[in-house]
């Protein structure tokens, strides 16, 4: 037993000098890319598994149409990266294997389908690499329903909490299992300042904190702490403290909900709540998603690889809205803000308006292709 304490010891060592080199970069502030300055800008689409390259397909199909004019002059680019597949990085023993990494890093942004984590072992989820080398910080997770007058927008700190040494715990075998969560200063002021940014950029006037520091006292007090610190620079916005459990309960009450704003949160919290919020949205497969860094951005949908879908068949009746509606940011936070409106409009119209053909994931509803033929009708019929 001493021996895995010493073990375990030295093993916590380690994590700790790494976490601190972690923080010590995050305090080198880095600048913030123009995409305005790039030519070509090159958007990496990824298809992933499961559903991943059916969505990924039909998000193209927009892409082309929505950017044919700077696509067709070289101003931007999209190159397909091929080859990251659960088989392959379960053959390789990495997430994210090397090559794939490197021609991601190639790109300046990443348009991705979602990729499935094995359970157990010990290899780390494709998302979780991929936020953590690309340094993408900044989880935002828009959630509108606008017949309740709901207009949430979800900042969730990416890249660190609970997941950034998630695969990283200690076990002893037979006797107990320990677990990491890391909050840096410098990691939550960012995501702070994200969130209260936002809320200045768009005109709001609050932010909701949500944490479980009366349980988690030391990460999760410095977290708020930290994001009150933060708002000094925001005297305009009030920022209130919630805990987890209660704001779970808060987003299906719906005699309060609508007078939330912004929210910024811890990793896990985020992971969990923005789930519930998309429910109320309309389902997981209604809600957007971008990851955003100072250097890099990657956009996906906030759901899974649904392997329940294949393996019932029904791989064809697969929504591509939530997806859909990470090309929206995507276009918006690389300044191609005309081609994001119309696609927005468009997607009001598919998705709550008109709603002439709905996907509900069976066959009673419409296919993943009948649905995205029916975005780009819509489109077609904008003014350009
Ligand atoms: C999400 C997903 C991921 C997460 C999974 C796929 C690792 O649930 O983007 O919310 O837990 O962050
Ligand atoms: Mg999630």
């Amino acid at each position: 037993m001493t021996e895995s304490i010493r073990l375990a010891t030295l093993h916590f060592q380690v994590l700790l000098e790494e976490q601190l080199a972690r923080a010590a970069a995050i305090e080198q502030r880095s600048e913030r890319v123009d995409y305005a300055s790039l030519r070509p800008l090159v958007i990496g689409v990824i298809g992933g598994d499961g559903i991943g390259p059916i969505i990924v397909k039909e998000a193209r199909r927009l892409l082309d149409v929505l950017l044919k004019n700077e696509l067709a002059s070289g101003d931007i680019e999209i190159r397909d990266i091929v080859g990251l597949t659960l088989e392959r990085r379960k053959a390789l023993g990495q997430s994210i294997p090397e090559d794939i990494l490197a021609a991601v890093k190639r790109c300046h942004v990443l348009l991705k389908g979602p990729t499935e984590t094995p359970k157990g072992g010990t290899m780390e989820s494709a998302n979780v690499t991929l936020r953590r080398e690309l340094d993408l910080y900044a989880n935002v997770r828009p959630v509108r329903v606008p017949e309740e007058g709901i207009d949430w927008t979800f900042f969730r700190e990416n890249t660190e909490g609970e997941y950034v040494l998630g695969s990283a715990g200690i076990a002893i075998p037979g006797k107990l299992a320990v677990d990491f969560k890391v909050t840096t200063d410098a990691g939550t002021a960012r995501i702070a300042r994200a969130a209260l940014e936002y809320a200045r950029a768009n005109g709001r006037t609050q932010v909701a904190v949500v944490t479980k520091a009366n349980i988690m006292k030391k990460t999760d007090g410095q977290f708020s702490r930290i994001v009150h610190e933060t708002a000094a620079d925001y005297p305009e916005i009030e920022v209130t403290d919630w805990y987890v459990d209660i704001m779970a309960a808060n987003l299906i009450n719906r005699d309060i909900r609508s007078r939330f704003q912004v929210f910024v949160m811890p990793n896990l919290y985020g992971d969990i709540l923005t789930d519930e919020a998309a429910q109320i949205q309309g389902g997981v497969g209604t809600a957007g998603s971008a990851n955003l860094g100072d250097g890099y951005a990657m956009f996906e949908a906030i759901h899974g690889s649904a392997p329940r879908l294949i393996a019932d068949g029904l791989a064809a009746y697969c929504n591509p809205a939530s997806l859909f509606r990470a090309v929206e940011m995507m276009l918006r936070h690389i300044g191609r803000t005309k081609a994001a409106l119309r696609l927005a409009q468009a997607l009001d119209v598919c998705l709550e308006s008109e709603r002439r053909l709905v996907v509900s994931g069976d066959r009673n509803g419409a296919t993943c292709a009948e649905f995205s033929d029916y975005v780009l009708r819509t489109l077609s019929n904008e003014p350009g």
